[in-house]
């Protein structure tokens, strides 16, 4: 692995089953991006960004586990990228705490995710509040060039960006990089079995590994509504896994026909996932596979992240 490669920093919050709107939406395009070779990527389990809203400690180990698990089942290759957990570096929140001494309540406050837990719940977690700030320290640890991410993480990003100019301004020096937030090309938004964006949070999902037998289940559920010329929900869900021009040709064959069309989807969902699937469950028969790929990431990740605090420990006056 080249050194010189621009960085790529990206991470994943331990905190819910994954379904396909996160692969279609997210993970398929994280791992495609670290396939390019462009870039050396760092990506890890934001286990420590989780625990604001999941507090529960068999809960964060196995999700933890999952996730890690999940990444690797849909191609991403330990050998080509550093990954590993937040919370086995140090540095993320020793930073962080560094960039909370610089910043202002009044900035943290214009965040949209701040804005959005205020206005629903009155008393937020600090962590809430300071989420932008452990973020940054996520991304300028690693002098990240790119940070792959959602139309709703860009903020962070800029919070990032704006973090590290003050830091370098304050303190007379250039050592944080600026980072370039990379908005992952937006695929359409994956609906669920109800018609609304898939969400773990509506419970409208198709589970990233169902068992056929729950990918049955989930697809004859699928909210057909018959004033239309075809069943949208299904169409496209199907997309996603077949090319519209066959579709076109199959949706005009069946029409009308929804069971037809849904026991078409099941076998495209089937066949593209399968392979996932059996990866998976390949990983989840090795008892030892998860903690090797986090201690191999640990300790890279230790060593570039350690490099970088002695310069920040240097440029504060902490450390001579
Ligand atoms: P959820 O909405 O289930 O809570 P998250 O907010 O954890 O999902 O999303 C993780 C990633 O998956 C995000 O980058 C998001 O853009 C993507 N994602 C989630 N749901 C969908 C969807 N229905 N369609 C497309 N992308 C999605
Ligand atoms: N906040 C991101 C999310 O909710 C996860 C995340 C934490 C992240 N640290 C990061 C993403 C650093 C990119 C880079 O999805």
């Amino acid at each position: 692995m080249s050194n010189a490669k621009p960085i790529l920093v990206s991470a994943i919050k331990p905190t819910g089953d994954l379904h396909i709107g996160n692969y279609f939406g997210a993970m398929r395009q994280q791992v495609a991006l670290t396939k390019e070779g462009k870039y050396r990527p760092f990506i890890f389990v934001a286990d420590y960004h989780a625990l604001n809203s999941m507090q529960d400690a068999e809960e964060m180990r196995r999700r933890t586990r999952e996730v890690v698990m999940a990444y690797l089942a849909v191609g991403l290759d330990p050998k080509e990228v550093v990954l590993f957990k937040q919370s086995d570096v140090p540095a993320h929140t020793e930073l962080c705490w560094i960039f909370d001494s610089i910043t202002t309540m009044p900035y943290l406050m214009r965040a949209h995710a701040y804005k959005d837990a205020a206005a629903k719940n009155k008393e937020i977690v600090v962590g809430t509040f300071n989420y932008p700030m452990l973020m940054a320290a996520d991304i300028l640890l690693y002098d990240a060039a790119v940070v792959p991410v959602g139309q709703d993480q860009k903020q962070h990003v800029e919070y990032a960006r704006d973090t590290a100019e003050k830091f370098n301004r304050v303190f007379k020096t250039d050592i944080l990089k600026l980072p370039e937030p990379y908005i992952m090309p937006e695929v359409a938004i994956v609906p669920g079995i109800d018609g609304r964006k898939m969400s773990k949070s509506y419970g409208n999902v198709i589970p990233l590994f169902a068992l056929r037998d729950e990918l049955v289940k989930c697809v004859m559920s699928i909210v057909t509504d018959s004033s239309g010329e075809r069943p949208e929900n299904v169409y496209a869900i199907h997309k996603l896994v077949r090319s519209e021009s066959e579709l076109e040709k199959m949706y005009e064959e069946h029409r009308g026909n929804y069971k037809m069309l849904k026991e078409l989807l099941i076998e495209d969902l089937d066949r593209s996932l399968a392979p996932l699937r059996a990866k998976y469950e390949e990983l989840q028969n090795d008892p030892h596979i998860v903690e090797e790929v986090l201690a191999g990431g640990k300790s890279e990740a230790r060593a570039v992240s350690e490099a970088k605090m002695e310069q920040v420990r240097r440029a504060i006056g902490v450390a001579g």
